[in-house]
């Protein structure tokens, strides 16, 4: 099978596939507080979405992570999730979800074949919650953790985001809650992707670092070897099932290992997070229809232009436009 490897030596294995730029929460570091999306006519169909996967699967891809916005949120994911279950040679079907619609759809996404799931959470304060995610229901989100336990994912963690004077203070709550709910957790450094407007990214800067030691005020964390094919450096809770990650884009970079690629829902392949290097997969499908040997060797060629690295300074406007909802991070 042909390999995607990059000029750095790098084995791309892995595809983020943003099946829409949609939400129902409106983060503030995700967002800023009047988005406009994207219309329809500029979005991939669900079949056009499924073709670029398998051709992606056919590439050597053997992990496929469902993004958004909210994956969810979009009308018959459900179905392409099913489908994408079926492709052979993907070991692992995974979600990035905000969890507002996890009661309901926890069990289907397990039938279909996902794997495990990352929840977002930064905050257990109801009020919290509403102010961080603008408008979202911190119940709802706890109710969709409920059904995705009882559904027995394989693997299910939850995603914080930490931001300094906001949410710091509740790091070792929600290493309490995760070890409570049996389940592992990744804190998260803020990335500047597009303007948000409600605080400044560099002041609300709180380092892994930092994250570590107040975890290490009530906790022993042992390091581990563990790896998820993602970015979070994994820690054992002493004494507890869960591990604690460590995502650190500004404090310690991942990039030399990086194994993934990022498909937007308008058919952009990107090549990195942090720039704005990419293929425009939806012209190549849509001008040689049934022709998937070009979109095979667009992919392939794409790989030459993998940047190394991504360059974030929080002090500075970003230089990154696009907001988070357009990749799902
Ligand atoms: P697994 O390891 O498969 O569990 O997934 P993950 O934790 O990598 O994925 P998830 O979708 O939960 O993303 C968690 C955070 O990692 C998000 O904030 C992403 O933006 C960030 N992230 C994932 N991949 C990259 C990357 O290549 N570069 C950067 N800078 N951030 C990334
Ligand atoms: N920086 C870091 N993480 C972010 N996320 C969304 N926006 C940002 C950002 N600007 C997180 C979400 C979700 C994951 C996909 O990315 O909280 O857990
Ligand atoms: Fe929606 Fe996720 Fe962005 Fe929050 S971080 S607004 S839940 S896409």
């Amino acid at each position: 099978m042909t390999q995607l490897i990059d000029p750095f030596g790098r084995k791309i294995e892995y595809l983020r596939l943003s099946i829409t730029d949609r939400c129902d929460f409106r983060c503030v570091y995700c967002m800023s507080e009047d988005m406009t999306f994207l219309p329809r006519a500029q979005i991939l169909t669900l079949e056009e979405i499924f073709t670029l996967a398998k051709v992606f699967s056919e590439l050597g891809v053997n992990k496929i992570r469902i993004t958004g916005g909210e994956p969810l949120v979009r009308n018959g994911a459900l179905q392409l999730i099913e489908k994408l279950g079926q492709l052979p040679g993907l070991n692992e079907l995974v979600m990035t979800t905000n969890g507002s619609q996890l009661d309901k759809f926890a069990e289907p996404l397990m039938a279909a074949g996902v794997k495990r799931l990352n929840i977002s959470l930064d905050t257990l304060n109801a009020e919290k919650f509403r102010t961080i995610t603008r408008n979202g229901d911190l119940k709802t989100v706890i109710k969709g953790i409920d059904a995705a336990k009882k559904a027995g994912f394989q693997r299910l963690k939850i995603n914080a985001v930490i931001l300094k004077d906001q949410n710091h203070n509740e790091i070792i709550d929600l290493v309490q809650f995760a070890i409570d709910q049996g389940i592992d957790i990744s804190f998260i450094e803020e990335m500047p992707l597009g303007v948000v407007s409600d605080h400044d990214r560099s002041g609300a800067y709180y380092s892994s670092d930092l994250i570590r030691q107040d975890i290490e005020q009530q906790f022993t964390l042992l390091p581990s070897t563990e790896k998820t094919g993602g970015p979070s450096n994994y820690f054992q809770v002493q004494g507890a099932k869960t591990r604690v990650g460590f995502i650190s884009p500004h404090s310690h970079n991942f990039c030399s290992t990086c194994n993934r690629v990022r498909l937007t829902v308008e058919g952009r392949l990107l090549l990195c997070l942090g720039n704005e290097h990419s293929v425009d997969l939806k012209q190549v499908l849509r001008a040689n229809p049934g022709n998937e040997e070009i979109i095979k060797q667009s992919i392939i060629n794409s790989m030459q232009i993998k940047p190394e690295k991504h360059e974030f300074v929080l002090s500075e406007q970003p230089v990154i436009l696009r907001h988070m909802n357009v990749t799902g991070g």
